[in-house]
């Protein structure tokens, strides 16, 4: 037998389990001090009464014969792509509910759908970047070739004709940088690939952070996209799912390339590799795109999005140069003093019990840049905030 070696072409261990290691180590050796956490993007507040009401429910359907549910409908349950259609005609935005694929969160299929393309195609990513693409890519043997996103472009890197990609990811709003591309941005992106035959992935799991009524929540707003992109999208951000794990993937009919329909590939693939969300997060997830639902997703958000400003004015004040935090819940800053990202992440856990991502950890671009999550506790935001300044 042979391993994958491309997966052998890793660094060791992946960039958010090793600030966890880091931290752990930290957390060991000073038992005594507490640990200020804005590294991972995980939520910290609860499920909302209406999502735990309706899981609570739906076991109770299970435990009766009348009511019992065995294997799901290969794509997910109609109910729940319905109400996901729903979300999106919110907006204006048409969506088929027959194109839509539940899943159990946005990060899996954003590596499962590359079971779709030949191994031989080139991958196009922005740096910074989410490190599962770039991950994913290289574990399956693809060519990657990046494209940097920079203080002077806005971290929102364009196409260039000089470029050839036939997979191309985009993250919008931007994991790391909080950026987000217009819809005029995106049109050049969606023209780009329509000419060059070539798919994009986008990835808008923080789109419910989008403030700015101008920008696109969903790439489907932009012509054009229907015959180049697919969207994955999950409830981890939005509705606090982190743990329970419920997501979506929206693959048109539209999509034909080699004469051959993504979507019926997907659902293939699909079929044979996966049985599905369960029952009970399915009826969770429907339950979050109720008016309730949405209420409390709104009050999610403006909770994360206080604790973005609350991040962002002392930065200002302090005058270390900040991004993102305005319409994404991720804030992301030049290291001061010209330190690298890895010690500025050394001197933010030591000297202040303070844990951020590195940027390094998301691409060769994001060296001497760190991120914050605005996802922690109003009370943690507030007492990293409070020592920012003796930062720079
Ligand atoms: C992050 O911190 O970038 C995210 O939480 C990671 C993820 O969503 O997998």
């Amino acid at each position: 037998m042979k391993v994958n070696h491309h997966a052998l072409e890793l660094e060791q261990n992946y960039l958010f389990s090793e600030i966890a290691k880091r931290l752990r180590a930290f957390q060991k050796e000073n038992p005594e001090r507490e640990l200020l956490k804005l590294s991972i993007g995980d939520v910290t507040r609860p499920l909302s009464r209406v999502v735990t009401d309706a899981m609570k429910a739906a076991a109770e359907d299970m435990s009766h014969a009348e009511t019992f549910h065995g294997y799901g409908a290969e794509q997910g349950e109609l109910f729940l792509r319905e109400a996901i259609a729903g979300y999106y005609a919110k907006r204006g935005t048409t969506i088929d509910a027959d194109d839509i694929f539940i899943s159990d969160g946005a990060k899996n299929d954003l590596g499962n759908i590359c079971d779709l393309f030949d191994s031989d195609n080139t991958v196009l990513l922005p740096n910074p970047v989410y490190p599962v693409y770039f991950d994913t890519s290289i574990m399956s043997g693809r060519k990657v070739v990046f494209i940097s996103g920079t203080k002077e472009n806005g971290f929102l890197p364009m196409p260039d004709e000089t470029i050839a990609a036939d997979i191309i990811y985009l993250c919008s709003p931007n994991n790391p940088t909080g950026a987000v591309y217009s819809k005029a941005q995106l049109a050049e992106w969606i023209a780009y690939a329509n000419k060059n035959n070539a798919v994009i992935l986008f990835d808008s799991a923080y789109e419910a952070y989008i403030r700015d009524p101008e920008l696109p929540h969903s790439i489907y707003e932009i012509p054009g996209a229907e015959t180049c992109a697919i969207e994955i999208n999950s409830l981890s951000k939005t509705a606090g799912f982190t743990g329970v794990r419920c997501g979506w993937t929206i693959v048109p009919k539209t999509l034909q390339f080699d004469g051959a329909s993504l979507h019926q590939m997907w659902f293939r693939r699909t079929a044979t590799k996966y049985n599905g969300c369960s029952y009970i997060i399915q009826r969770a997830a429907a339950a979050v795109f109720s008016e309730e639902g949405l209420a409390a997703v709104r009050e999610d958000v403006n909770y994360y999005m206080e604790n973005a400003a609350i991040i962002k004015k002392a930065m200002n004040e302090a005058g270390i140069m900040s991004t993102g935090g305005e319409n994404a819940p991720y804030v992301w800053f030049e290291a001061p003093k010209g330190m690298s990202s890895w010690e500025c992440f050394d001197k933010l856990l030591q000297e202040f019990g303070i844990a951020g991502t590195p940027g390094e950890g998301f691409g060769n671009a994001g060296k001497g840049w760190m991120r914050f999550s605005s996802f922690g506790t109003r009370e943690t935001v507030q007492k990293a905030a409070a020592v920012l300044n003796q930062l720079k």
